[in-house]
């Protein structure tokens, strides 16, 4: 079905669905063993209109993986795209260096590895996995590969009456044909920002929920370059985890939360009365460089129908959720300084940096020891915003110092990945407790593409 000017007009309205869930073969307790095909499929955005994407399995968004602290975790991953190398990043997540779908360790297409690791016990959150081949991210995760890595405790603090509720937000932008149109120039520069979010791969869908039912929601950011300003307009929202899982202590009376290109956040939703609630953006200027500046406030993402008799059985929140260590005493300090550039004939291409460099697979750019504290310094002087991400760890965001202000933390969170808006300096605490081969990165992931990466080598 297409719309009056020609652009396909997407279904709207359908209840809310679950994603599917990867079936755990293992015969075993405490393993989880799967496998996981990359490669071409269709997808149905618009009526009548098939769309030829990149699924996990055939799905898109990827089948949910869901297992518990301690698990070892055994993934069979074959790569089925034509002509293009890919891997598995398992996005936030503590897994050997060998094992994180690092550019460097790429699959060819038609050829398969296997990933494994064991997820120790404090390291339950809401964790994502796409692909990371060099210089290939962007176009494969807007393709359509991208999914959810669930860590659950053993015992989980939040009351099992809240439900758990994955909400994966991607973005699409569809041609009047129903296909993807490749990377624009706009694209390349401020990275692709499409033309509807989806919610669970749906748009607009519908959560009808009892009245007074308080909802926890794992919230994704999984477009390539979106900033989601987020809010549940005047149901109250209590913010219980970021990036690396739950937060010491539940942050009641969060009016919104920006999530910039990949980071995660849990919140628990609290619908009182019978009524419409909606998942709603606000407007967020991330800064963009050229024309076709997206519409990006007061879009309405899902709604939440609230119906019946008020329920009055809700248990509470627990005061504390869970311990988290400051990190402190950082005896080596660094700094990264993001920059773009134009290059090519005529100023028509852009280069990314840090340091003044663009990424190289055989440079090793830092060296840290593993298991000390160092303090990241990331400067962002540049007119966009871009989101700083290291692997294989999640850190502690220090202070922010932007418009001649220090600015501390309102509550100390585990995080993998954090917004350094234009004209900050971010500063954050990070430790690696394995050693190998990190990168760090933009994850606007066409930034990161074209050259915004680098590598900090671990040593024991
Ligand atoms: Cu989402 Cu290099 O990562
Ligand atoms: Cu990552
Ligand atoms: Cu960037």
């Amino acid at each position: 079905m297409s719309g009056m000017s020609g652009m396909p007009v997407l279904p709207e309205g359908a209840p809310l669905r679950e994603l599917p869930r990867l079936a755990n073969m293992a015969t075993e307790g405490g393993r989880f063993e799967a496998a996981l095909t990359a490669g071409v499929a269709k997808a149905r955005f618009a009526d009548g209109l098939d769309t030829p994407i990149l699924a996990y399995n055939g799905e898109s968004p990827g089948p949910i993986i869901q297992v518990t602290e301690g698990d070892r975790v055994r993934i069979a991953f074959r790569n089925a795209i034509p002509n293009q190398a890919s891997t598995i990043h398992w996005h936030g997540m503590p897994v050997p260096a060998d094992q994180d779908g690092n550019p460097m360790d790429a699959v060819a297409s038609g050829d398969s590895r296997t990933y494994e690791f064991t997820l120790p016990e404090g390291s339950a959150a809401s964790y994502w996995y796409h692909p990371h081949p060099h210089g290939l991210t962007a176009e494969q995760v807007y393709r359509g590969l991208a999914g959810a890595f669930l860590v659950k405790p053993k015992v989980d603090p939040i009351p099992a009456a809240y439900g758990d509720t994955v909400l994966f937000l991607t973005d699409l932008r569809l041609a009047a044909d129903g296909s993807l149109p490749e990377q624009s120039m706009a694209d390349l520069m401020n990275g692709r920002v499409g033309d509807q979010v989806l919610v669970n791969g749906q748009k607009k869908p519908v959560l009808t929920v009892q009245s007074g039912t308080r909802r926890r929601f794992r919230l994704f950011n999984a477009t390539n370059a979106r900033f989601l300003r987020l809010t549940f307009g005047d149901a109250p929202m209590t913010i219980i985890g970021s990036d690396g899982g739950l937060l010491a202590a539940p942050v009641q009376g969060a009016t919104e939360i920006l999530l910039s290109p990949a980071e995660r956040a849990e919140v628990v939703v609290a619908f009182e009365k019978a009524g419409s609630f909606a998942l709603k953006t606000l407007p967020y200027d991330r800064g963009w460089m050229g024309p076709g500046r997206p519409d990006d406030g007061d879009l309405t993402l899902m709604s939440v129908e609230a119906q019946g008799a008020a329920l009055t059985e809700m248990p509470p929140l627990p005061e504390a959720l869970r311990q988290i260590p400051e990190l402190a005493e950082s005896t080596v300090r660094r700094r990264f300084v993001f920059g773009e550039s134009m290059r090519g004939p005529g100023g028509m291409t852009m280069a990314f940096m840090i340091n003044g460099k663009t990424f190289d697979m055989t440079r090793v750019d830092v060296q840290m020891r593993a298991g000390q504290i160092e303090l990241w310094e990331v400067q962002n002087p540049t007119d966009m915003d871009h989101p700083f991400h290291i692997h294989g760890t999640q850190f502690q965001i220090v202070e922010v110092e932007g418009n001649d202000r220090i600015s501390k933390p309102a509550y100390r969170a585990w995080k993998d990945t954090i917004n350094v808006g234009r004209g900050e300096t971010v500063r954050i605490a990070v430790r690696q407790e394995l050693p190998g081969l990190r990168m760090y990165h933009c994850h606007i992931l066409e930034h990161e593409d074209q050259g915004m990466m680098g590598i900090v080598d671990v040593v024991a």
